[in-house]
């Protein structure tokens, strides 16, 4: 449905008004009130003072005028035109608002008139008398303003018209002043509201901006802020719950940091146990079931040669065959357990036999780049991690990615080192590691590098192959 006009109009101001801060906020509604209300005293001041000084313009007019027809009386009767003169002059001089005054005789022609420059003629139709029991006043425009013309008949008309026009300049000069008043203070009181809306919104925005810094602090996990408390009042309230909030998340964190800890102690000493346990295998089935093979294997050979009985010495030879499998299956035992290599020769001699062991045995082409690894050692977790790693990786592929070649780059850099393990196989949707019970070869791979203060990234999408970074910090100086 299409949004009304109105509602349009409203969200295009909110997308403006909303945008602000609430300091322009409240300061935009003070001015808006004090404009408003200024503008409205201003206007309804000056329509009333207009009327009630029009009024007093128009009565002013009438009351001259009628002075002015009883006074011409006498000198019109006596034809006195001289007096009449000095009566318009006087009239004109003794009231400043007063433009002129003329005399007109029973038929309409001017008999006196205070015009410096000649008279006007077109004024005489400007207005006049309809009744002559009445006066009559006309509202003449001309370039400097109105002027309130009025006319008063003389002996009800038989002895002419007395004419008189009263500017209405200083009633607007007085109607304009007092507006000007009421703007400025209006003006005043503005920059006094907008003074107080300033005080008051810092006042107000204050804790609000106390309260947004302290939630960006808590969101960076920071939850030792704390806000300081203004006022009992709503703000104050929700600084409480704030700091309470603060509070109990600081303890819930303190606790899950104390689990972790503890999680990471255990993971620490499973792998440990786990690494030592392969370690004592792998060296007790080096030296112990190896030399017992071995020292098999010589005796049915020297058995097998001073044997006579062909058919026996058949058999025989059979065992050696035996024993020798089997001593070749527990030297591989031993190598994958824990190759001696790696704590012998290093970590790039034991992945390098790993992973020859690994084209041996499958049908895939594995591509190793070691770099920055043949000056010094690394401190031996990181190559006992490193290895398994890579072990894991190369199982991972072998057992799941179903992939042409692979490819295995370690690289030591100056304050880290990084192992990337790359394969062009059918890849898998990582959100499988969240749901899957019983697949802990990626899990373990995580909790190796993270106990090394290391990172894991897996790159990987169903048909694009899969790929492992890890980075782990050389915080310590390497075992040379
Ligand atoms: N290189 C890979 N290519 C394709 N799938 C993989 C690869 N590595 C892991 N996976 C998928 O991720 C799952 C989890 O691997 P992992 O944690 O090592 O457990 P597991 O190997 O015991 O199944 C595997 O079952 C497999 O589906
Ligand atoms: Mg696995």
């Amino acid at each position: 449905m299409k949004k009304s006009i109105t509602n349009q109009l409203f969200d295009r101001f909110w997308v403006i008004a909303g945008g602000v801060n609430i300091r322009i906020k409240i300061i935009g509604i003070v001015l808006a009130l004090v404009v408003l209300l200024g503008g409205a005293v201003t206007w309804q001041v000056r329509q009333l003072l207009s009327q009630a000084m029009y009024a007093q313009l128009t009565e002013q007019a009438v009351a001259f005028t009628r002075d002015l027809a009883a006074r011409a009386a006498d000198p019109i009767l006596i034809n006195d035109l001289y007096e009449l003169y000095t009566l318009l002059q006087d009239t004109q001089n003794n009231h400043p608002n007063v433009r002129y005054a003329f005399i007109l005789d029973n038929d309409g022609y001017v008999i006196a008139h205070t015009f410096d420059g000649g008279f006007p003629r077109e004024l005489i139709h400007a207005n006049s008398v309809t009744d002559n029991a009445y006066e009559h006043t006309a509202v003449i425009n001309t370039n400097e303003g109105q002027i309130w013309d009025t006319a008063v008949p003389i002996f009800e008309g038989r002895a002419g018209v007395a004419r008189l026009g009263l500017s209405d300049a200083q009633v607007r000069q007085t109607i304009d002043a007092v507006t000007g008043q009421l703007l400025l203070t209006t003006v005043l009181v503005s920059i006094i509201g907008i003074t107080a809306a300033v005080f008051l919104t810092w006042i107000l925005t204050y804790p609000i901006l106390d309260l947004v810094e302290a939630t960006q602090a808590v969101g960076r996990g920071d939850f030792s802020y704390r806000v300081k408390r203004w006022a009992n009042d709503e703000i104050g309230k929700l600084t409480d719950a704030f700091n309470k909030m603060a509070q109990d998340l600081a303890q819930a964190e303190a606790e899950r940091a104390g689990r972790e800890q503890m999680r990471a102690q255990y993971v620490h000493a499973v792998i440990t146990a786990q690494e030592d346990e392969r370690k004592r295998i792998a060296r007790e089935l080096h030296d112990s079931t190896s030399q017992s093979l071995t020292s098999m294997i010589i005796g049915l050979k020297a058995m097998a040669d001073t044997c006579q009985n062909s058919e026996l010495q058949r058999q025989i030879e059979d065992l050696r065959m035996i024993a020798i499998q089997t001593l070749d299956d527990v030297h591989a035992l031993s190598l994958q357990l824990r190759p001696s290599v790696l704590d012998d020769l290093g970590l790039p001699e034991a992945i390098r036999r790993h992973v020859l062991d690994c084209q041996r045995r499958n049908a895939i082409d594995i591509d190793l780049a070691i770099q920055g690894l043949d000056n010094g050692r690394l401190p031996s977790e990181i190559e006992t991690a490193l290895y398994r790693i890579v072990q894991e990786a190369l199982t991972n592929i072998i057992r799941h990615a179903e992939a042409h070649t692979a490819s295995i780059f370690i690289e030591r850099q100056a304050n880290q080192v990084i192992a990337v393990v790359e394969d062009d196989g059918i890849g898998f949707d990582q959100s499988i590691l969240q749901w899957q019970d019983g697949h802990l070869g990626i899990y373990g791979i995580k909790e190796r590098v993270e106990l090394l203060s290391g990172q894991l990234t897996i790159e990987t999408e169903s048909g694009h192959g899969t790929s492992l970074f890890v980075e782990i910090p050389l915080t310590t100086e390497p075992v040379v």
